[in-house]
């Protein structure tokens, strides 16, 4: 029996499952179905960005911060934990509490960058806050470089933090479907429980996904774009229709292409201009061919102003009189 199975939590998932309850992340969830959604990209550095939200009002951070190995010019810190722990402060103070933060990195670093990689993010974490790490995730690509001194690497990690105990997680909107044949098998094990193996199974934390080529059709001109299916994968489950994502090292748009066709709010930036033209072809781009609804209606704006739904919970508390 896997440890997992005589862990209490899991336990209680399972009888609320079978009871056909939720879990108390998802109660009182502003879940929306929506007519159109609204999107910021900004020029702007990390830390500006972050300061202009409000306490608690982010549904899902995605984070793909420079890697510290000299990419390029905006890829050297010789102090990465010290640079990143303003920005990684802010980002949990935003989160709201069902809230997730998903940063990508490597393992693999040091000997490149010397002054800190995602390790060293994570056991900054560790010491300063009260953040979970729900999952390690490897990101396995069978397309890379060769090496002659190591064993070629083929993995990158995406560690995503909760920012309490009632994260909320969405497996359901992410499993894989098992075919047809596999399905007879298991209807015929009892042990097994028949609603899983319609939903499919759970895809774990390791992804198995290749990186993009140089001639990928998803490529718009940035040199550490991230494939669309993992970030859609991360958006899916870690977010909910309507909420608000956010990506303060936007890089090629790829969020806020996501986030339109997912039906969530983003703010994104970047302090690369080319963002803003980057982020113009990734909407020229957009479709689902999987979702089931059609695409919500969308704006965008290179501004971040009160209208913006991430400042939703700030207007009603003041409309109600009960501000701080
Ligand atoms: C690893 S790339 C992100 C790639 C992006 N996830 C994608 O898939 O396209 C890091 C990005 O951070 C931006 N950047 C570097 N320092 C920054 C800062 N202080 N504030 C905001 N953006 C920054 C760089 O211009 C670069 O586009």
């Amino acid at each position: 029996m896997n440890r997992s199975h005589r862990n209490s939590g899991y336990r209680a998932l399972n009888a609320m499952s079978r009871d056909r309850k939720t879990h108390s992340s998802n109660h009182g969830l502003h879940v929306e179905s929506l007519c159109k959604t609204r999107h910021a990209a900004l020029v702007t550095d990390c830390c500006d960005l972050l300061a202009k939200l409000p306490d608690r009002s982010v549904q899902l951070i995605v984070c793909d911060p420079p890697y510290n190995i000299m990419l390029a010019d905006w890829d050297r810190h010789d102090d990465y934990p010290g640079w990143a722990g303003a920005w990684l402060r802010e980002a949990e103070r935003v989160l709201s509490p069902t809230g997730n933060i998903a940063i990508f990195g490597g393992l693999q670093y040091q000997g490149e960058a010397g002054g800190g990689d995602l390790l060293s993010l994570i056991q900054h974490l560790r010491h300063t806050s009260d953040m979970l790490l729900a999952n390690l995730i490897v990101w396995n690509y069978p397309n890379g470089m060769s090496a002659r001194r190591f064993f070629a690497n083929r993995h990158e990690e995406i560690a995503w933090f909760a920012k309490t105990r009632k994260y909320y997680f969405d497996l359901d909107s992410v499993r894989e479907p098992y075919d047809e044949q596999t399905k007879g098998v298991y209807r015929k094990d009892k042990r097994l429980n028949p609603d899983t193996i319609e939903k499919g199974r759970n895809p774990t934390n390791v992804w198995r996904m290749g990186r993009l080529n140089g001639n990928s059709p998803e490529r718009v001109g940035h040199p550490t774009q991230k494939p669309r299916a993992i970030i859609r994968r991360l958006m899916r489950s870690l977010s909910f229709p309507g909420s608000t994502v956010v990506d303060f090292f936007g890089g090629s748009g790829v969020t806020t292409r996501v986030a339109v066709e997912e039906g969530r709010h983003s703010v994104c930036g970047d302090t690369d201009r080319s963002f803003l033209r980057h982020v113009a072809k990734q909407l020229k781009m957009i479709d689902r061919p999987d979702g089931p609804d059609p695409i919500p209606e969308f704006e965008l704006s290179e501004r971040l102003d009160e209208t913006h739904p991430v400042f939703e919970s700030t207007r009603s508390v003041m409309s109600n009189g009960t501000g701080p």
